[in-house]
């Protein structure tokens, strides 16, 4: 691969995969906002014409790397026109480009795509019934790919990211830890935490690889909310906090969460040949790189 766009190049992920580019290969990060550190801001990618100009001027690419997205899973139950815009059209119009061009197309996606009342891990074939916006707007950014370029096309399935640059669960945690003597933290959801450390070289083997469909792509092993912190400050030495679990009803959000939702990752470790780190590894490496 000579040449690769990656979208949602200034976020938590899209900045991770600029930084794991292989050696060779000429990366161009686009974003939304104007003035984001990235080779062409300012594109909104549901706009077919800005897609279609950032081709003609930065391409050809080898393959596109999609992560932007509207990820504020909350606020997008009262902004639904715009979550269905960046989440579902612009995965229409990318994908519509991409099949014109003969372009590779690794598109992120999430687990919350499924209701979470399923008590194993999800595979890449189980049925899908998202409970909020977010995951409604993104399964259907999923099933524009599939249908416009699904020959060429492969989806990510993440969940519970975390990394270096963004805002995220640790972050949040070790924050609140410096002013707080205690803390609840819900103990009733079930994912598998992934670090952008693990997932970024998992997505550009997605993106060197010929098949298509969808993948899940997460660490290994599960955790509730709840364990995910205590283990966040066990590692990074925190003492003197008091952290019990409570329930999702202690703390009411606008968006329904899946309550189980950990995926089966063996597809994508056939790929690879090795399955991501497991949560607690990939969180001990984080916790040493970041601080
Ligand atoms: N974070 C998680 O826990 C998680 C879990 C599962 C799946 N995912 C998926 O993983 C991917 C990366 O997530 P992330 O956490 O790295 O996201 P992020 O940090 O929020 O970055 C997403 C970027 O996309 C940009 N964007 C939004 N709408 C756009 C549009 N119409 N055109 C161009 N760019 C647009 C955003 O710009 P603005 O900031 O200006 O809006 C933002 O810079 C997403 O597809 C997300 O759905 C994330």
């Amino acid at each position: 691969m000579k040449r690769v766009l990656v979208t949602g190049a200034s976020g938590m992920l899209g900045s991770q995969l600029l930084l794991d580019a292989p050696a060779g290969c000429t990366t161009i990060g686009t974003d939304l906002r104007p003035d984001a550190p990235v080779t062409v801001p300012g594109v909104d990618l549901a706009d077919p014409l800005a897609v279609s100009g950032l081709f003609d001027s930065h391409g050809p690419f080898d393959a596109v790397l999609h992560c932007a997205a509207w990820t504020a899973v909350d606020l997008a139950e009262e902004k639904v026109a715009e979550a269905r815009r960046a989440n579902a059209t612009a995965c229409a119009v990318l994908a519509a480009e991409c099949a014109r061009r003969g372009t590779r197309l690794v598109a992120v996606s999430t687990d919350f795509v499924f209701d979470g009342t399923a008590s194993t891990p999800y595979t890449v074939n189980a049925p899908t019934n998202p409970v909020s916006v977010y995951g409604l707007t993104k399964l259907e950014g999923e099933q524009a790919i599939l249908s416009l370029h699904g020959a060429n096309s492969a989806i990510a399935r993440t969940q519970w990211l975390y990394g270096p640059r963004g805002r995220h669960f640790p972050g949040t945690m070790l924050q609140l830890a410096k002013d707080k003597k205690q803390l609840k933290v819900v103990h009733d959801q079930v994912g598998s935490p992934t670090s952008t450390l693990e997932l970024s070289p998992a997505l550009w083997d997605l993106a060197r690889s010929t098949e298509c469909g969808v993948f899940h792509a997460a660490c290994e092993g599960q955790a509730s909310w709840f364990e995910f912190a205590c283990e966040t400050f066990h590692l990074a030495g925190v003492q003197g906090l008091e952290v019990t679990p409570c329930t999702t009803a202690d703390f009411p959000r606008p968006a329904r969460r899946p309550a189980y939702s950990t995926l089966d990752c063996s597809r994508l470790t056939k790929l690879r040949g090795k399955p991501l780190q497991h949560w607690r590894d990939a969180l001990a490496t984080y916790l040493k790189e970041t601080n």
